[in-house]
């Protein structure tokens, strides 16, 4: 059901998309509690197709989040173009519009909309390291199952002995304090590894994303935007939307299956979103796609190209709206065939529609009454009622609730943790030079308490300074003591046996290739020549028959051969 033709009193709300064959089509909201897609080579429409469902979602009282990549989605605070009530004759602009959209009168909005960020551009979108989880947290750094279960116990460690867990600087701390308590079936070089994965990920500017205050739901409500283009290159692109579907779907009640969606949350250039996360966090965002619906969020993945979305993904997807797309991978082409297969039987060539649509219409198709997908149909999409320009910084900012911009906008500074001597959290290169393992535990009274809005220590303890440091120069020992082997390194011998079997190597090599070269290419050229025609083989095969038998009575042939030479 895509058209509004007979829509009666009673009929779903629709979401208008554009215009079809004369009449408004659309997505009825009930339909928007799927997941869905808008894909399409650049420059095609698909961020304008976005805005134009996120306004009209905002408009219906539905909760939106836009995950916008390049910063190309940021109009949604002002409108399409100002009205200028004292012109008679309408703009050149303003006529194009109303010329789209001549369908569904054309009123330029603009929205109360927060803009977030990954740094502190706009509302700094933060999360504290406790509320990502320990097996978000995993994911993020690659653990095997043994590290992850040393993660969860820090995890459960502090929460057991309220050790605040904001920053990975924290849990750096919480990790130290597993080994020098002897915490039991504590690793202390598996807490290494986690550790310096830690300190990689806090090196890779990701670390500003953890901290206080974290982004609490109830300020979520409404038309939100993070804006994440001065974070391209950043993990942050990748984990944030994860750490915001993990915080839906920790927070949000099991809905099941309801009427309208709660929370549409818009992921355009989907692909970054997949693009830096390893096979178990994929896995993991699969999941958590596949289970958040029950809980009244759908999700939009606005993408380039179909490639980009993991298969499971894409088998769930119930709206589709298809831009034109140019595939230029061999697997790009046979995503698109599916995708194209996954519609129901049109009467036009699916696959050639898409690839020859012009700018700004799609092929549409949402689910119909009885669960099946409806017959795809070219949608003119209507122009935004927003401006489709790039709005400033400093507008954007305006445009913000202040009493967030202000709520958000210091970052608390993040209790350290409790002074004590340590363990080296490496098996130790240098034992001697480190401090023993406490005797005593540290009691949770004797650990500093979550002081959220304290200010910053004017003179902080000794040992809390350097402890940081401590972790890092524990890597960089390591380092360097590998260095130190490697200068120091083989001897003579070695190395006349390192050069022998190098050589060996390269004579093992050389064999191969000529093997392959002279024998096992030349035989299945040979084989291919054969069971290209089966007649081929036939010969074949009776030319072996007859080697075979001339083998078996080499006698008789001999004597034949003899009596012909006399
Ligand atoms: N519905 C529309 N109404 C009016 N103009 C449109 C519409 N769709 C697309 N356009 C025009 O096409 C341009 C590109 O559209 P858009 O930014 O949505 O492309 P895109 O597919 O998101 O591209 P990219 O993949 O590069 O982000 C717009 O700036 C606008 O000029
Ligand atoms: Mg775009």
């Amino acid at each position: 059901m895509a058209k509004d033709d007979d829509a009666g009193e009673d009929a779903p709300a629709l979401l208008a998309l554009g215009e079809s064959k004369g009449s408004v089509s659309g997505i009825p909201l009930r339909y928007l509690t799927r997941h869905g897609i808008i894909a399409g080579s650049t420059g095609t429409g698909k961020s304008r197709a976005m805005q134009v469902l996120a306004e009209q979602l905002a408009n219906s009282g539905v909760h939106v989040f836009v995950s916008d990549v390049k910063g190309d989605a940021s109009g949604f605070c002002a409108p399409a173009f100002v009205q200028d009530d004292e012109s008679e004759t309408p703009s050149e602009t303003e006529t194009k519009w109303n010329e789209r959209n001549k369908l569904a009168p054309f009123e330029p909005q603009s929205f109360g909309v927060n803009y977030w960020s990954a740094s502190e551009r706009f509302i700094p979108f933060r999360f504290s390291v406790a509320s990502v989880g320990s097996v978000l947290f995993s994911r993020l750094l690659s653990l095997n199952p043994t590290q992850e279960s040393h993660l969860a116990i820090a995890f459960s460690y502090a929460k057991k002995n309220s050790i605040p867990l904001d920053t990975p600087e924290q849990l750096l701390d919480v990790l130290d304090a597993l080994v020098s308590t002897n915490q039991r079936g504590i690793s202390p070089s598996s807490i290494s590894v986690i550790q310096r994965k830690i300190i990689a990920l806090q090196e890779s500017g990701l670390e500003r994303m953890f901290g206080k205050p974290s982004v609490r739901l109830e300020d979520l409500g409404g038309l939100n935007v993070l804006n994440l283009s001065d974070a391209r290159s950043d993990m942050a692109v990748t984990m944030a939307p994860a750490f915001l579907l993990q915080k839906l779907f920790a927070s949000l009640p099991e809905v099941g299956d309801v009427e309208t969606p709660q929370f549409v949350i818009f992921f355009d250039e989907a692909h970054y979103l997949f693009k830096d996360a390893n096979k178990s966090l994929k896995d993991l965002m699969v999941t958590m796609l596949k289970q958040i619906r029950s809980k009244g969020v759908s999700v939009f993945f606005v993408t380039q190209d179909v490639t980009d979305i993991p298969d499971e993904i894409l088998g769930q997807l119930s709206t589709k709206i298809i831009f034109s797309q140019k595939p230029m991978t061999e697997k790009g082409n046979a995503r698109l065939k599916a995708l194209a297969k996954s519609f129901p039987k049109a009467g036009f060539d699916i696959m050639e529609a898409l690839k020859g649509l012009p700018p700004g219409t799609a092929l549409l198709s949402t689910l119909a009454d009885g669960g099946s997908q409806t017959v795809p149909l070219q949608v003119k999409v209507f122009a935004p009622a927003t401006t489709m320009s790039v709005v400033p910084d400093d507008a954007l900012r305006k445009a913000c609730d202040p009493a967030l911009l202000k709520k958000y906008a210091k970052r608390d500074a993040a209790p350290k943790a409790a002074p004590k001597a340590k363990a080296p959290a490496a098996p130790a290169p240098k034992p001697e030079t480190r401090a023993k393992p406490p005797t005593q535990n540290p009691k949770p009274a004797t650990r500093p308490q979550p002081v959220p809005s304290a200010p910053p220590t004017p003179k902080p303890a000794p040992a809390a300074q350097v402890q940081p440091v401590r972790v890092k120069e524990v890597v960089k020992e390591v380092i360097v003591e590998k260095k130190v082997v490697k200068r120091t390194g083989p001897g003579i011998l070695d190395a006349l046996l390192g050069g022998l079997l190098k050589l060996l190597q390269f004579i093992l090599k050389a064999a191969g290739m000529v093997v392959t070269a002279l024998i096992i290419k030349p035989l299945k050229s040979f084989y291919k020549y054969l069971t290209k025609k089966p007649v081929r083989m036939l010969y074949f095969l009776l030319l072996l028959l007859i080697l075979y038998v001339i083998f078996i009575n080499w006698a008789i042939v001999q004597g034949f051969l003899d009596s012909l030479r006399l």
